[in-house]
C-alpha cells in the first residue's frame, strides 16, 4: 500500500464500464476479477435481485431449503454431465474446500481409511485458504504459511512456452503423463487428483494441449481414484465451452463453480458430485457418514435467483456462439501482439488472452520484479481509459464475456499502446 497513494473509487457501472466518483470511465478488462459475463447494471440482472430481494433475502439451508436453491440445483445437474448432486458456498475458495474435504470423507465412509492423499498439479491456483492454498502452492503467495499447509504432492504441467531441456514438446506431454501414472501405481492411498479444467489461470493462462486432461481423467478411472475439476475461473463461456471439462472429454467425480454463476454479481459457489459420491454420504444418523460443513449463506436465494436468470441468459442471447465470435477477434490480434519488442508469448483460448512480457525475447528472460511491470501497465492502461490487472509479467485480456465487437478491439487497441508504451525501456 506504500506504493499506492490511493484508488479510485468506483462507483457506478454501465454496461462494460465501471466509473468512478470522478465521472472517468473505464473499460473493464479484467471482468471484475473474471467474473462479469453481460457487463455491469444489466436489466434483468439488477430485477431479479431486486424482486427476489421483496420475497425472501435469506433463508438457511439448514434442515430447510428454499425454493431458488432446489431450482438452480436442478438447472446445475442437468447441464453438468455425469453429475448429479450440488452443494452451495460462497466463493471459489470455499467451494475448493469443500471439494477437498468430500473427496477425503469419501473414502472413509467407504470404510478405505488409508486413501487421504492428494495428488495435483504445479502451478495450479484454487484460492487462498488453507485447503485451497495446499491445492495450488504457488511459492511467491503463500511461502510465508508453508507449515500450515497439508501435503499435497505434485506433477509437472505440460507449458508449451518454456519446455525443459532435452524434450520436444510430446514428448513432454508423455512425461507428465508418466509421471502421474507412476505415483497412482506405486501410492495405492491416493484419494483424489485435483486440477483446474482446460486451463491454469493465475499460474499464467497455461492452457493444456489436446487430450492432457481426458487422459487424467482416465488415468483416475484406471486407479480408482476421484477426479476433482475446478471450473471456477474457466467454465461458464470462459473459455468458449459452457461446461469446459465436456468439452476436454473427461468427466470428474467432483466439480466447482463460481465466478460466472450469477454473471458475477454476486457471490455464489457450487460443488457438484456424481452419485457414487453422494450415495457413499448416506446412512443413519448414528452411522456419522454426513457431511459436517456448512456456511451461513450457503444457498442465498437472491443468489440462486440471480444465476437461474443469469443462465436463462446464456440461452436466450446464444451466448456461447457470441464468445466463439468474440473469440475468434481476440485470435486475430495474436501476430500482431506477439511481434511487440518485449512480447514473449500470447496465450488465449475463448475469452481469455495472457500476454507474457519477457526482457529477452530470445532467452525468454523474466523481468525482474523490481520493474514493477504490473503496476505500470495499470496505470498506463488507465490513460487508454482500460482497467487491466497483470499477474505479474503477464498482462491478462479478461473481458465480460459479453462485450461487443467495438469494445473488444477498443480493449486490444488500448492494451497494446499500453505494452508498447511500458516496454519502451525495460
Ligand atoms: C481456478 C480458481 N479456483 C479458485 C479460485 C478462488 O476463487 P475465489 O477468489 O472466489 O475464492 C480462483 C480465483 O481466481 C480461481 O481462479
Amino acid at each position: 500500500m506504500r506504493e499506492w497513494k490511493e484508488f479510485d473509487v468506483i462507483t457506478k457501472g454501465d454496461g462494460m464500464w465501471l466509473i468512478d466518483e470522478k465521472g472517468n470511465r473505464l473499460l473493464d478488462g479484467v471482468a471484475s476479477m473474471w467474473c462479469n459475463v453481460w457487463g455491469h447494471s444489466k436489466k434483468e440482472l439488477v430485477n431479479i435481485i431486486i424482486k427476489q430481494t421483496k420475497k425472501l433475502q435469506h433463508s438457511s439451508l439448514f434442515n430447510l431449503t428454499n425454493d431458488k436453491a432446489e431450482l438452480l440445483a436442478e438447472k446445475l445437474v442437468k447441464m453438468s454431465p455425469g453429475m448429479n448432486r450440488v452443494f452451495y458456498s460462497d466463493d471459489g475458495s470455499t467451494a475448493m474446500e469443500i471439494a477437498i474435504k468430500i473427496a477425503i470423507q469419501y473414502w472413509q465412509n467407504k470404510g478405505i481409511k488409508n486413501k487421504t492423499k492428494i495428488v495435483s498439479l504445479q502451478n495450479g491456483y484454487h484460492g487462498d485458504t488453507i485447503g485451497s492454498m495446499s491445492l495450488g502452492y504457488v511459492p511467491l503467495f503463500f511461502s510465508r504459511f508453508k507449515k500450515l499447509l497439508f501435503p499435497v504432492v505434485r506433477t509437472p504441467t505440460p507449458e508449451k512456452y518454456r519446455i525443459p531441456n532435452g524434450f520436444t514438446f510430446e514428448e513432454y506431454q508423455t512425461h507428465c503423463i508418466k509421471k502421474i501414472e507412476n505415483i497412482f501405481s506405486e501410492n495405492k492411498d491416493v484419494a483424489a487428483f485435483f486440477m483446474e479444467s482446460g486451463a491454469q489461470i493465475a499460474g499464467g493462462v497455461v492452457i493444456y494441449p489436446e487430450n492432457f486432461q481426458r487422459k487424467i481423467s482416465q488415468l483416475c478411472k484406471k486407479y480408482n481414484i476421484l477426479f476433482v475439476l475446478d471450473e471456477i475461473a474457466t467454465g461458464f463461456g470462459r473459455l468458449g465451452s459452457l461446461i469446459e471439462y465436456h468439452a476436454q472429454n473427461s468427466i470428474p467425480d467432483i466439480v466447482s463453480y463460481g465466478k460466472m454463476l450469477t454473471g458475477g454479481y454476486l457471490p455464489l459457489a457450487a460443488t457438484l458430485t456424481n452419485n457414487r459420491i453422494y450415495e457413499s454420504f448416506l446412512g443413519k444418523y448414528g452411522d456419522m457418514r454426513h457431511f459436517f460443513h456448512g456456511h451461513t449463506f450457503t444457498g442465498n436465494p437472491i443468489a440462486c435467483a440471480t444465476a437461474l436468470t443469469n443462465l436463462e441468459m446464456y440461452k436466450k442471447n446464444k451466448l456461447i456462439s457470441k464468445i466463439q465470435r468474440s473469440s475468434k477477434q481476440l485470435e486475430s490480434r495474436i501476430l500482431e501482439i506477439n511481434e511487440l519488442d518485449h512480447v514473449g508469448d500470447v496465450r488465449h483460448k475463448g475469452m481469455i488472452m495472457g500476454i507474457e512480457l519477457v526482457s529477452n525475447k530470445k532467452k525468454k528472460t523474466a523481468i525482474k520484479p523490481e520493474k514493477s511491470i504490473y503496476k505500470k501497465i495499470f496505470v498506463e492502461a488507465k490513460k487508454h481509459k482500460i482497467y487491466l490487472r497483470s499477474l505479474g509479467n503477464i498482462v491478462m485480456v479478461v473481458p465480460p464475456l459479453a462485450i461487443s465487437k467495438n469494445e473488444l478491439d477498443f480493449l486490444l487497441d488500448g492494451t497494446i499502446d499500453t505494452i508498447k508504451k511500458v516496454t519502451k525501456v525495460i
